[in-house]
């Protein structure tokens, strides 16, 4: 099996966005664009390329994804590459795959092309695609000329080198200025061989490119479950709802804290990725959970939906209950729940009800707790 490894130029400014981040750590369907490129090449070795001061930036993004620390890039894109390909020589792969971060949408598919060409014995492999507009070139002068569009194409990213020969490429020709790393590769004499790429694999350059991109993933699989909790007051004077302590008259009986807001977010999440319920993967006979903060379960889960390339689009969460009053602790539980699910509070919302005296909430003898958790997978 050959060894591979991905490396991701993260380290331009995305000057031509003209939006407040670098464009690689702004959001694009939820989560940072550099989070779902890197995602983008699960169960491989990926290695980021960063700017001077993105370090915290790209800490965030990539939180809780298995990647080594970034590397730090340079002026241009093929300095940024160098630099990388250098990091990766002390434990240097067979093959490396050279991905911009600003091509999100790139599929399983097409790195998958690229492999087999390298493996199939390519030095180098280039996804392209077919130009297929009419082509006109503007002269100095104005005048416009028509470009025939045969035998015309795009080139795209992941572009794949045996290793050892493209980082002696970028050594042998560091000055030479070049927009990709297959012109450096030819500049080289290495034997290049051209993949199918896709329309979709688009780079995102202009600020409208990401509603582009956004609506390019919003071809994906959404999932939507709901969960339900109750837990039975008990003598105390306070209870934990929605991950906050809450004074009260009473306290709530269970093995961990009883939350059951966060309880039933825990399940509606599990629900969206058919992997069971929050006792499943917290069993009350186990001890370890004994008087447990209920966040541990809901980042648990978080943990689940993220690791199968989802992302949290929505949860709502409905308390059901006489008392304690919901509606001055709501800001504080949206921010703690957007918190520990690592989203923007506003994709999450909290609600509550009474039941007008009626049924076990309404006689006060515990609280209820539903919600309903969207997924983009
Ligand atoms: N890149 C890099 N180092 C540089 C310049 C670019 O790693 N010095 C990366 C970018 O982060 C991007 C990819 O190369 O993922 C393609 O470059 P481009 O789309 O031009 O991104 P930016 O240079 O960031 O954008 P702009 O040119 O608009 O400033
Ligand atoms: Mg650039």
């Amino acid at each position: 099996m050959p060894r591979i490894a991905v490396l991701i130029v993260a380290a331009g400014k995305g000057e031509r966005t003209g939006l407040g981040l670098p464009k690689q750590y702004e959001r694009l369907a939820g989560q940072p664009m550099l989070r779902r490129t890197v995602e983008a090449f699960r169960g491989h070795y990926v290695q980021v390329v960063i700017g001077g001061g993105q370090q915290e930036l790209a800490a965030c993004a990539l939180a809780g994804l298995d990647v080594p620390t970034p590397v730090l890039g340079g002026a241009t894109r093929q300095e940024s590459v160098r630099l990388g390909l250098e990091a990766l020589s002390t434990d240097a792969p067979d093959y490396v795959l050279i991905h911009d971060a600003a091509r999100p949408l790139i599929s399983s598919k097409v790195i998958a092309a690229v492999i087999a060409t390298l493996e199939a014995g390519a030095d180098g492999a280039l996804p392209m695609v077919a130009a297929s507009d009419t082509l006109r070139r503007k002269a100095d002068d104005g005048c416009w000329t028509l470009v025939s569009r045969e035998n015309l194409y795009r080139a795209q990213t992941p572009q794949g080198f045996v290793y050892a020969k493209i980082a002696a490429a970028h050594r042998n020709h560091a000055g030479q200025d070049v927009t990709d790393d297959m012109a450096l590769a030819e500049l080289a004499g290495l034997k290049v061989q051209m993949v199918e790429g896709e329309e979709k694999n688009i780079k995102v350059t202009r600020k409208e490119d990401f509603a582009l991109a956004e609506s390019l993933f919003g071809s994906g699989d959404i999932r939507t479950a709901s969960g339900y909790d109750v837990h039975k007051f008990k003598d105390g004077d306070h209870i934990w709802l929605c991950g906050l302590e809450i004074a009260h008259s009473h306290g709530l009986e269970g093995h961990s804290d009883a939350d059951v807001g966060l309880h039933a977010i825990t399940d509606a999440l599990l629900g969206c990725i058919g992997e069971g319920d929050i006792g499943q993967h917290f069993p009350p006979t186990d001890e370890r959970w004994r008087g447990a903060a209920s966040w541990k379960f809901l980042d648990h889960a978080a943990g689940l939906v993220r690791a199968r390339g989802g992302v949290i689009n929505h949860v709502d969460v409905t308390i059901i209950c006489e008392r304690p009053k919901v509606g001055p602790h709501r800001g504080a539980m949206k921010a703690k729940i957007a918190e520990i699910l690592n989203i923007e509070p506003s994709r999450v919302s909290v609600k509550a009800t009474t039941t007008e005296g009626l049924g076990f909430t309404g006689r006060r003898e515990g609280i209820a707790a539903q919600a309903t958790a969207t997924v983009r997978l």
